[in-house]
């Protein structure tokens, strides 16, 4: 996507060594554009814990990256499996909450095996790495061409006014390898000459709305106003939201959708004031193995120092501040579970379906994984 005229995805292999894997560093964004080059699964595993790269899609393709890695250092041990099998530990256990690592992780496990020599297992688990983030675009771009229909069916009834979309943390392209899941349906319909005007919620504690979406829509010259985590009841109530579209980290197959802590509360109030709640999301979001969110998803829990202070731009330096009593405890539970019921439509690279699992598996034939 575009960053100040120049087109870039969020993670690629290194131009000049394709044993290098290259990524936006975005702990330093919106205030600094820095690529970052990882060159061992150590520095992939650190990556994804420390959100040099994070968003369910992205981490899915980075541990896919990190699989291809793992094969490259593998060649070097007394035991390629062992290592392997450790580095596919390692990079699933990452960041427990998005489905997206275990998916691509295991997809490479299968396609590794396949190979009968070292060079071609190598080979295999680059393909496959390339494989799975440039599906993980594409997808997105049809959660694009799918969303923007529901966009246009408000934009039809309000005639020159604004539609008007709230949007909670960062499920734009930084959250993928391209486009995004919630923001595809927004790029389009700003594509498609709509007039479109994006909520963004700050999102705290780490502010990936405010930092993140913000950057990314401004990039793209979409209209947008960033918001406190807590404005959007008060926007709905008084008519200022037509339409909320999340992301998610993990859905099951009965549509309970895990997102970025707070959406529960969003979805609860679009809920109360009869505002469609569209959960946009790529296949690889699913956890066909389970059904009730509440009880199946783990959400992660990460350091309270995330919560105590607030990092932003000082005198052109990046700064963090304290802004608790040093002493005071903080817990940050990093994601909720919105209900199915409370949730209007998935919006997936395949179509728009009823959060629930007879559409969900007409939509996705097959995936009866359940036992
Ligand atoms: O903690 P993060 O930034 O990795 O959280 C992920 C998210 O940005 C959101 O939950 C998002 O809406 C879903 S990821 C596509």
């Amino acid at each position: 996507m575009n960053v100040e005229g120049k087109n870039y995805r969020t993670i690629w292999l290194k131009e000049d060594d394709e044993t290098i894997i290259s990524i936006i560093d975005q702990r330093y964004l919106p205030h600094k554009f820095i690529i970052e080059d990882l060159h061992s699964v150590n520095e992939v595993v650190q990556a994804i814990k420390d959100m040099h790269v994070r968003g369910a899609g992205l981490i899915g393709a980075t541990a896919g990256y990190g699989m291809y890695l793992a094969a490259i250092e593998a060649g070097h041990k007394n035991s390629f499996d062992d290592h392997l099998n450790e580095s596919a530990f390692r990079l699933k256990s990452a960041r427990p909450t998005a489905v997206n690592p275990e998916l691509a992780v295991n997809r490479q496990l299968d396609a590794i095996v396949k190979g009968k020599t070292t060079s071609e297992k190598i080979k295999i688990a680059k393909e496959t790495a390339v494989m799975i983030a440039d599906e993980d675009a594409a997808f997105c771009k049809s959660i694009g061409l799918h969303g923007v229909k529901i966009i246009e069916r408000i934009a039809a009834k309000k005639k020159d006014e604004p539609v008007n979309i709230l949007t909670h943390c960062n499920a734009g392209w930084l959250a993928f390898v391209d486009y995004g899941s919630a923001t595809a349906p927004i790029y389009e319909a700003h594509e498609r000459g709509i007039n479109v005007h994006v909520w963004v919620d700050e999102t705290r504690p780490r502010n990936q709305g405010a930092g993140l979406t913000a950057w990314e829509l401004l990039n793209h010259g979409v209209p947008h106003t960033v918001i406190t985590d807590n404005a959007g009841g008060h926007l709905m109530q008084h008519g200022l939201a037509d339409l909320v579209i999340t992301g998610a980290d993990r859905v099951t197959r009965a549509g309970d959708a895990a997102n970025k802590i707070g959406t529960y509360l969003k979805a609860l109030a679009a809920h109360d004031n009869r505002i469609p709640f569209y959960v946009a999301l790529p296949s690889s979001t699913f956890d066909w193995n389970i059904r009730d969110g509440l009880e199946e998803i783990k959400v992660e829990e990460r350091s309270a120092d995330e919560v105590k202070y607030v990092e932003g731009l000082c005198e052109d330096e990046i700064k963090k501040v304290l802004i608790t009593p040093l002493q005071s405890a903080a817990s940050n539970y990093g994601f909720d579970v919105t209900p199915a019921r409370l949730i209007t439509g998935l919006i997936t690279e395949r179509g728009v379906c009823k959060a629930a699992e007879e559409y969900i598996s007409n939509l996705f034939p097959g995936k009866n994984m359940y036992v």
